[in-house]
């Protein structure tokens, strides 16, 4: 069966800055990965060195059939020290655009993905009540300058990632605490970390407030008011532009008696965030698997489930269940921004896309309003503590010398965008 998708359809694939450009030298992440007892498994270095490597990936990027590429504007590159802009970085970027101009690609940009500039932790970070007043400067900086190329902007990548986070870290300390062994040297670990730490931003460890750590509940309210703040900087300066901003989320499933347990998981990670998107143009949606709830709370993937190497199950019908409810609470259009997984087996790869866009079509046929659909990711990349062994690419890179090898998956998806049909 042949399943339609709408014209004008987007079809694309996504990266960020950190993970794919190399050399993101101003960073809080550079510094962090550096430290000794650093929880990074490995450095970042050149990663897929994107940051030379650009016009090719785009290149490559259209002739597999996409049309649209999500990336990211790298905040450290742009004022690497407080209110100092790069005019060289701003000029990357602009090209970045013009590469994308110049293939037919539509550009959907983030202006924060996980990294930020080190002076801004070291200024407090996301805890900071100034926070949300300097991203909004340098978004409105930024839009200002290429504002123009840009149609759809997301101000910041899964701003409620920390509740996943502080979740993972709570079930991941119940598991060390049971194995003794392990928790000493991680303790021990921790504190050379922490030392560390405390050296490279002349903060007491417990006062740098990097993006991907648990957050306070002021902390998450700046996150959100950052949004906001950006947002209407950006309305003044570049008024075309359609905003949104991105978010993590599972599909929340319950098992008898955990109904409870599930809403207020919806409730947690999405509903109680509302507010804020509310001036928004759209909505970047973003999933890899599910979450089931019981009657004592979160439980594992069930026995037997097929995982990938990020320990997921394997859940493609995830994505349709997000969509719906997104759709459900905040009636706006949606970019699915990211929906990936990764893998060694490309044809797992193949079956999560045709699974997932299977879904995506069942709500399209339903009225909702998705846009479009970008894959995590379009290159084998830098998977934050987990380094560069995981991979969700499209393209698979050969880092010795940076040669791109595009999977059979990429063909499989791009004849999916060229042809604008899903046979299933
Ligand atoms: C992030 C990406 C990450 C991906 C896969 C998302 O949470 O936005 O940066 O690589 O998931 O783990």
């Amino acid at each position: 069966m042949k399943l339609q998708f709408p014209e004008n359809f987007y079809w694309g694939a996504s990266t960020a800055a950190h993970q794919v450009e190399g050399n993101n030298t101003n960073s809080d992440f550079w510094l962090m990965e550096h430290l000794e007892g650093s929880t990074f498994n490995e450095k970042s270095g050149d990663a897929v060195d994107h940051y030379r490597l650009y016009r090719d990936d785009i290149a490559l990027l259209a002739k597999l059939g996409l049309n649209a590429y999500r990336f990211s504007i790298e905040w450290a590159r742009i004022e690497p020290e407080e209110g100092v802009f790069n005019e060289a970085a701003i000029m990357h970027y602009r090209d970045v655009l013009a590469a994308c101009s110049e293939h037919g690609i539509m550009p959907i940009v983030t202006l924060h993905h996980f990294t930020s500039p080190q002076w801004l932790i070291r200024a407090g970070g996301w805890e900071s009540p100034d926070t949300p007043a300097r991203f909004a400067r340098y978004c409105e900086r930024v839009m200002g300058e290429l504002g123009e190329h840009i149609p759809y902007v997301c101000t910041i990548n899964e701003a409620n990632i920390s509740i996943g986070i502080a979740k993972i870290m709570k079930r991941y300390q119940s598991s060390a605490n049971a194995q003794v062994g392990i928790n000493t040297q991680f303790m021990a670990k921790m504190e050379t970390y922490n030392a560390e730490l405390t050296k490279a931003f002349g903060l007491p460890a417990q006062e740098v407030h990097s993006f991907l750590m648990a957050r306070t509940e002021a902390g998450l309210a700046n996150i959100f008011r950052a949004h906001v703040e950006a947002r209407a900087a950006i309305r003044r300066v570049s008024p075309h532009t359609q905003i949104g901003i991105t978010m993590s989320l599972y599909d929340i499933q319950a098992q008898p008696g955990g109904e409870e347990n599930a809403a207020n998981a919806l409730h947690e990670e999405f509903l109680q965030f509302l507010p804020y998107f509310e001036e928004d143009d759209f909505f970047g949606l973003q999933n890899y698997t599910r979450a089931i709830y019981g009657p004592e709370g979160y439980l594992a993937p069930p026995e037997g489930a097929e995982k990938t190497q990020m320990g997921n199950e394997f859940y493609p019908e995830g994505l349709e269940a997000v969509v719906r409810y997104v759709f459900k609470a905040t009636n706006k259009p949606i970019i699915i921004t990211e929906n990936g997984i990764a893998t060694d087996n490309d044809e797992r790869r193949k079956a999560y896309i045709n699974r997932a866009l299977e879904g995506v079509y069942a709500c399209v046929t339903d009225e909702i309003p998705v846009k479009g659909y970008m894959h995590w990711s379009l290159i084998d990349n830098f998977e934050w503590q987990l380094g560069f062994s995981k991979r969700f690419g499209l393209i698979a890179v050969d880092r010795s010398t940076q040669e791109r090898l595009p999977k059979p998956s990429a063909i499989h998806y791009g004849n999916i965008a060229r042809t604008n049909e899903l046979i299933v």
